[in-house]
């Protein structure tokens, strides 16, 4: 097996099969802006519904929320984000093109041969200036001052601004968490590497509110769940580490910060972020808001929680865990690429097959059991093509197994189940495949690949 895995492979594979399209091509592309074509669907639906069932679903102490996507304007200016959410921007009078100023040596000059910004005689740059990464838009008719508001650039000061309503209605008392899962924005001068930096994205991340004195007891444990949730999902050891930030490094609100990154091909990045907020938000919006955000026992005890924030995009990991499980090999003198993904991560958990697709009575069969298994999980009938192409296919959208109706299937009623990373088949009762399929996802599954 290879690891012969780049980005552009990513790219390709991804659009040939229908999991992400470039945005807006019909007019010509919109930069780093992208749209999910139906296993792109299927497979964000599986990230997201995995988060939330580790983190909500599966647990006693964490609620979940979904906040507005604009909100009252002066939410960014306590959480700092009107003052402090910019990057420092560097324009070139002769080429036109923009750079972040902290990134010139990582940056491409326009002119040819390719150098970095500043490095050719021709290159004119300006003075770094701030550059705010929120989008702006206006509310209501008038396009004035007091109309303006912003697109989310995070799903986190919804939460906050909710955590009264939160302690008084799920009656909760700390430590316990909030969750959301949704859109943010944010104008990003460089955007780029597939989904790994898009102005789109979407955030699922959870506070966790906690007595001050156990902040960095949770801060780790929140480490460790989050680095052992892809783990579970398959992501390798090796290619998963967890960075801490010095304090030079740190955003304003933060006492602790530690990046999960993932080696993608264009190095170790950050996947997630894990923080101790301290009591910085719920601080600020009680002076803007003038509401107190604190928490008060039946004793008469009464603090302001600090936050521990685990907060990541569904496109980090889309992009993590196919880098993850893309693989090319030979098979009987035939090349194959293969997703070796998580099968509670794959768009597709089974494909139904007849193996003769002409044949009425291996279509009738084959349906039949589709019909069946299509009410719990998420399969596929395919009768198109010859078997090997549509195994092939099916390899290449990650589907972990394929059921096949042949004509032992007449006979006696087995099927074949193969499987897509050992290519091992075997015959089975059609009348069990049902619940081979329950225990099969259940199973505890280490990605092929190796460590
Ligand atoms: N509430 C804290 C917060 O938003 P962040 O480090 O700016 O912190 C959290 O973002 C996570 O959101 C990142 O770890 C990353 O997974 C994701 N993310 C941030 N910017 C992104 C972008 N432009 N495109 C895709 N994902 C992004």
């Amino acid at each position: 097996m290879s690891d012969a895995v780049t980005m552009d492979k990513i790219v390709s594979l991804s659009r040939r099969r229908g999991f992400v399209f470039p945005s807006s091509e019909i007019y010509g592309g919109m930069g780093s802006t992208f749209d999910y074509g139906h296993y792109g669907v299927l497979m964000k639906n599986n990230i997201r519904e995995r988060w939330f069932e580790a983190m909500v679903r599966n647990r006693d102490d964490i609620v979940a929320i979904d906040s507005a996507v604009i909100l009252h304007p002066k939410v960014w200016e306590a959480s700092g984000h009107v003052a402090g959410f910019t990057d420092p921007l560097i324009d070139c009078r002769t080429c036109k093109l923009r750079f972040r100023a902290d990134k010139l040596e990582d940056s491409s000059c326009g002119r040819k041969p390719s150098k970095h910004p500043g490095e050719t005689p021709e290159c004119d740059l300006t003075e770094p200036r701030r550059f705010n990464l929120m989008f702006e838009t206006t509310v209501g008719a008038l396009q004035e001052e007091a109309s303006r508001a912003y697109l989310r650039p995070e799903t986190a000061q919804g939460i906050f601004i909710n955590f009264k309503n939160v302690l008084q209605i799920a009656r909760r008392k700390p430590p316990f968490g909030i969750a959301q899962i949704g859109k943010s924005f944010r104008n990003e001068i460089t955007p780029g590497n597939f989904l790994f930096r898009v102005r789109e994205f979407e955030q699922m991340e959870m506070e966790y509110f906690v007595p001050p004195n156990d902040a960095d007891k949770w801060y780790r444990y929140w480490i460790d769940e989050r680095v052992n949730w892809y783990r579970h999902y398959g992501l390798r050891d090796s290619k998963l580490r967890v960075r801490e930030h010095g304090p030079e490094e740190r955003s304003h609100y933060s006492r602790g910060t530690s990046d999960i990154e993932y080696e993608y091909p264009i190095g170790w990045s950050e996947l997630e972020g894990v923080a101790n907020r301290g009591d910085f938000d719920l601080t600020q919006h009680t002076e803007y808001s003038s509401t107190k955000l604190e928490y008060v026992g039946q004793d008469g005890e009464r603090y302001v929680p600090y936050v521990i924030e685990p907060a990541v995009s569904i496109e980090r990991i889309m992009v993590a865990l196919l880098v993850d499980a893309y693989d090319e090999e030979v098979v009987g003198e035939r090349d194959r690429t293969v997703l070796r993904l998580h099968p509670k991560m794959a768009p597709v958990t089974a494909a139904i097959l007849p193996l003769i697709g002409k044949s009425d009575d291996m279509v009738a069969k084959a349906r039949s059991l589709y019909e069946d298994l299509r009410r719990r999980h998420s399969v596929e009938y395919d009768d198109n093509g010859a078997i090997g192409r549509r195994y092939r296919r099916q390899d290449e959208i990650g589907t972990p197994w394929a059921f096949t109706v042949d004509e032992q299937t007449l006979e006696d009623d087995t099927v074949t189940v193969r499987d897509r990373d050992s290519l091992a088949q075997e015959r089975l009762p059609i009348a069990g495949v049902g619940g081979w399929l329950e225990d099969a996802l259940e199973r505890d599954w280490k990605s092929p690949k190796g460590d």
